[in-house]
């Protein structure tokens, strides 16, 4: 059985009169110990899907299991649960506190882990040594991102979900990233899911998902993803 496993998960959101199917009965899986992209132009579904993912939102129809339990099925006291136990989150726009220092919101979400990995260690990784203690108001959007992710990886867990996590990056700082993301899922055998439009990053995954207008247009898996060093966009 896959760590992730989705099954016919459809999502409509309902503004007034009109109806918006923002997933439309899509089937994945998503294993442990992989890079899995989830890869889509703007609009195509893919926060829905990271949302549904992270116990953030729930799908209006189908099956999602994480780790064999039915997130669908959990009920709020479950779902806290299984969002602060399992799931990191790197939001699109980031989402930090504003009156806590970059080091105060990476440690807030370490202290919510039974396995917390060291929040300075993380921040050095993210290259952000020398501003743990500016707040999020002092820090370029790129920074701020960057603290988001060492915010995310803080709990150590066992599925982590990015959403554009270099959307505010340049290349090279990117790339960094990227590298600390993808050895989480290496050496740390975590599930990665990372949300893109940048088709670049693509061939260092293990499987992408291909999304549009809230379909599955194709999955391909990757048995020799190349080193995230070699990529460049
Ligand atoms: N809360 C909501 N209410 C109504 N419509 C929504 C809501 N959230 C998303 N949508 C719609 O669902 C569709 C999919 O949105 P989603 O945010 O998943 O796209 P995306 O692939 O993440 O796009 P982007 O790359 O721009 O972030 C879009 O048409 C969006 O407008
Ligand atoms: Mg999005």
């Amino acid at each position: 059985m896959s760590y992730v496993e989705a099954r016919g998960l459809s999502r409509i959101y309902t503004a007034g009169d009109t109806k918006i199917q923002a997933l439309d009965s899509v089937d994945f899986t998503i294993e442990d110990g992989q890079l899995t992209i989830i890869l889509g132009p703007s609009g195509s579904g893919k926060s829905t899907t990271l949302n549904i993912l992270g116990g953030i939102d729930s799908a209006t129809s189908g099956s999602l299991t994480v780790g064999g339990q039915d997130i669908c099925q959990l009920k709020e006291k479950g779902l806290t649960d299984y969002r602060r136990t399992q799931v990191g989150f790197v939001f699109q726009f980031y989402n930090l506190i504003p009156n806590l220092t970059a080091l105060e919101n990476v440690e807030l979400t370490a202290g919510l882990s039974n396995d917390p990995l060291a929040p300075a260690l993380l921040l050095d990784s993210v290259g952000l040594a020398d501003r743990f203690r500016n707040f999020p108001s002092q820090l370029s959007g790129g920074e701020q991102q960057r603290v988001s992710i060492a915010r995310a990886l803080a709990k150590n867990p066992r599925l982590l979900l990015c959403d554009e996590p270099t959307g505010a990056l340049d290349s090279e700082t990117g790339k960094k990233v990227l590298i600390v993301l993808a050895s989480m899922a290496k050496l740390n055998h975590k599930a990665v899911v990372i949300v893109t439009h940048n088709a670049a990053i693509a061939p260092a995954a293990d499987r992408v998902i291909h999304v549009r207008d809230g379909h599955i247009l194709k999955i391909e898996d990757n048995p020799t993803p190349v080193d995230m060093e070699s990529i460049s966009w």
